[in-house]
């Protein structure tokens, strides 16, 4: 068999039925937001089991105006997590808003749900949730502290495309969820994003600020009729074009095999790893979790020594993340030190992220598997 020596970090799915698709977009008049966005929108929809659907530029763009949305302004505080990629806390700020960190669970790296009520003020206007690494967060306890003081719930959903809790998809009960088409997300158009909700106003107005609040986009009024439009809310720039749509459109057919395969992979490597002690999340029962990052957990004081080790044996490995909090930037606007939310630092100074996608070969799996449990004793 062949010596593996490198296995990338992530590769995509692209195939020739997204090429096909593009070239017929590409030999068509309409390139930017129109059938093909309906038709990726329609296509979302029903795999998620949601009502609506908008397309969008990406996963921070339909944040940002979920937060608008939601009724965040000037000083609005949005209750949120440390751990994190920067996108969600700056997306807050963004809308006007100010994130206000609760800690996560130490075991999961999920926000931890009973930290929550404790940091709720009169200014407080919504939670921001993540479902870090593909996990749900615990949405019918999160729901609950929402409705009993009136908060918006946005689902972070980045990482869960495929993810459920209790039989919940995100996006079905709360103000909305917002997804990533980014290059390594399981189904990716390089950059793009989604928001997905059940409530009829939320999803209208998310549509509107997409396109700058007009009344109408190019594509409505052509097949309407209509010659002009009007503009009464400051909208964004972030409409999905055709093009991005068509990337996807024949991923999410393959979003549930692509799945298996990660599970599958997922699982050798919890085997794997479990045998060499190596610590990895708690994995919540009643849950399906949608595999978008495979963390471990190592010894902080040789975390960046094993990755590097990993790294210098052609494994690509990452770090996912460094807590928000103490970004110079949230250390300065907003006083954050070290020690503000200990678990999230524990988390940020042991994980590294392995390769984790369906064309993971069974050789470069036991690769990754190898070099990782030699790289932990350095
Ligand atoms: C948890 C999380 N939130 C938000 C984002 C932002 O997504 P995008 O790059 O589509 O704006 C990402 C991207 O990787 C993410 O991982």
């Amino acid at each position: 068999m062949e010596k593996i020596t490198n296995v990338e970090f992530y590769k995509h799915n692209v195939g020739t039925l997204e090429l096909k698709l593009i070239e017929k977009v590409l030999r068509s008049l309409f390139l930017t937001t129109g059938s093909y966005v309906d038709e990726l929108e329609e296509a979302l929809r029903i795999y998620l089991n949601a009502k609506y659907v908008v397309g969008l530029t990406s996963c921070t763009a339909a944040l940002h105006l979920a937060c608008i949305a939601a009724g965040v302004k000037t000083d609005s505080e949005v209750i949120t997590t440390p751990m994190s990629f920067v996108a969600t806390a700056n997306s807050i700020i963004m809308a006007g808003g100010i994130p206000v960190f609760v800690d996560v669970e130490k075991d999961t790296g999920n926000i931890d749900a009973d930290l929550i009520e404790r940091a709720i003020t009169k200014k407080t206007r919504a939670i921001m949730p993540v479902h870090l690494y593909g996990q749900m967060v615990d949405m019918k306890k999160i729901l609950s502290i929402a409705k009993k003081h009136k908060l918006a719930v946005i689902e972070d959903a980045a990482h869960a495309l495929e993810a459920q809790r209790d039989g919940i998809n995100p996006g079905q009960r709360s103000f909305g969820a917002c997804f990533s088409f980014y290059a390594t997300k399981s189904i990716t158009s390089a950059e793009g994003g989604a928001f997905s909700t059940n409530i009829k106003e939320a999803a209208k107005l998310v549509k509107k600020l997409r396109s700058h609040g007009i009344t109408s986009e190019l594509a409505q009024r052509i097949r309407t009729g209509l010659t002009t439009y009007d503009v009464d809310v400051l909208g964004w720039k972030y409409n999905m074009d055709n093009i991005q749509a068509a990337l996807l459109i024949p991923q999410v057919k393959r979003i549930e095999k692509h799945l298996k395969a990660r599970e599958r992979i997922a699982q050798i490597y919890r085997k794997g790893f479990s045998e060499v002690r190596i610590d990895m999340p708690r994995e919540y029962k009643n849950s399906k979790h949608g595999r978008h990052i495979f963390p471990i957990w190592v010894n902080p004081k040789k975390r960046d020594k094993i990755l590097e080790y990993i790294n210098n044996h052609g494994v690509g490995a990452v770090i996912n993340y460094p807590s928000i909090h103490l970004f110079s930037y949230y250390r300065q606007r907003f006083g954050y030190k070290e020690g503000a939310f200990p678990n999230a630092e524990r988390i940020a100074e042991r994980e590294i992220s392995l390769p984790l996608y369906p064309k993971l070969k069974n050789n470069e799996i036991d690769y990754v598997v190898e070099v990782v449990s030699k790289a932990i004793k350095v």
